[in-house]
């Protein structure tokens, strides 16, 4: 199998070549994200890996398959950037890292809301320059406060669990009740529900049609003044115009984002000589009560080994089977 390996980074290299030697398929490791100019370097390769920010739109699936490309395999377990009724009309399968560690995300989410809450990224610039004030530093116990995770598959399901160890009152809201949330005896709820009891609002569903901006300004406008709002899933859930004027307005007391809109142009990329042209994004970032990360919750060492273990043996499965446990 010759896999084309698209948006690599070295630490990208390091855990699959290190998974590879079970199988030594052939990796071309190439820089460039997937998208309309970069696909046809998939010709020659049997398969395609791919990330988040990898563009997998009509035209580009239609062009790795005229390129032979029979396999997409995502790297990740989110595939809201890929048209799957086109993959599915030209034969191309379509797997994913189901989960590689929902630990991961979990802890991290958990990061954002601590560092907010004690405003730890405030402190760590003012030590460092000298200045132990404690003015602007006041925090708030998250003993008591109601927490409403939405979604609660493998990550939300941790997440409610790590939130009850803090002694918050956890509610949830998912279609689909979790046993694991119902025998911690947390609640589930609907959305409208969630938003007006929940001092912390934490998003762990994935991005769909449905989905798309369910934190918009009539979402926004149920939620209780200076609610807490954390992003770890995907960033179009959030309608970023509304929560900017949310915080303007002192709706939003804390915003705490892995995940933007229109991350696809910024994250995993150094930017840090160049003028950022995202208006939007340059104002979030002034806010002095909101922390933003670039996409790294999944980013351990765990999910790395997990990510490149699972993606070559989806391949493998591929090659033997014509098909695979993980397609979607
Ligand atoms: P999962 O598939 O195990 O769980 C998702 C849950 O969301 C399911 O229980 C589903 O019923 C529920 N759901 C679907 N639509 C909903 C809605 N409209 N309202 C409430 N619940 C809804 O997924 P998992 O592994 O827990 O991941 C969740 C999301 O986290 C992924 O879709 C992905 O976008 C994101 N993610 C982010 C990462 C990062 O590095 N920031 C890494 C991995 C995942």
């Amino acid at each position: 199998m010759k896999i084309a390996f698209f948006g690599s980074k070295r630490y990208d290299q390091r855990f699959f070549d290190e998974a590879n030697s079970k199988h030594n398929f052939e990796i071309h490791y190439f820089e460039s994200h997937l998208n309309e100019q970069t696909a046809p370097l998939a010709q020659g390769h049997d398969v395609v890996c791919a990330f988040v920010n990898d563009t997998l739109s009509s035209s580009v699936l239609k062009s790795l398959s005229e390129n032979g490309i029979k396999h997409v395999a995502m790297r990740c377990a989110g595939y809201n950037n890929i048209d799957l009724d086109v993959a599915s009309s030209l034969e191309i399968l379509v797997s994913r890292v189901p989960a590689y560690s929902p630990h991961a995300v979990a802890e991290h989410t958990i990061a954002l809301l601590l560092a907010l809450n004690r405003k730890v990224h405030r402190a760590y610039n003012r030590v460092r320059e000298g200045n132990f004030a404690l003015d602007g530093l006041l925090g708030f116990d998250l003993y008591g406060l109601t927490a409403g995770v939405i979604g609660t598959g493998k990550i939300g399901v941790n997440v409610a669990r790590i939130l009850k160890g803090f002694g918050c009152n956890v509610i949830v809201s998912d279609p689909y009740p979790n046993a694991e949330c119902e025998a911690m005896g947390v609640k589930n709820v609907d959305l409208n529900e969630l938003f007006q009891a929940s001092d912390i609002v934490t998003l762990h569903c994935p991005l769909t049609k449905d989905s798309h901006h369910l934190i918009d300004a009539a979402a926004l406008s149920q939620m209780k003044d200076g609610v807490t709002l954390l992003n770890t899933s995907r960033g179009a859930l959030i309608d970023t115009q509304a929560v900017v004027n949310g915080l303007k307005s002192g709706k939003v007391g804390y915003l705490g984002l892995d995940v933007y809109e229109e991350e696809g142009d910024l994250f995993f990329e150094d930017h840090s000589g160049k003028v950022i042209q995202d208006d939007l994004f340059a104002r979030l970032n002034t806010f002095p009560n909101v922390l933003i990360t670039g996409h790294q919750a999944f980013f351990t060492r765990e999910a790395l080994q997990n990510i490149a273990h699972t993606t070559l043996g989806n391949i493998a499965e591929f090659e033997e089977k014509g098909k695979c446990n993980n397609s979607v």
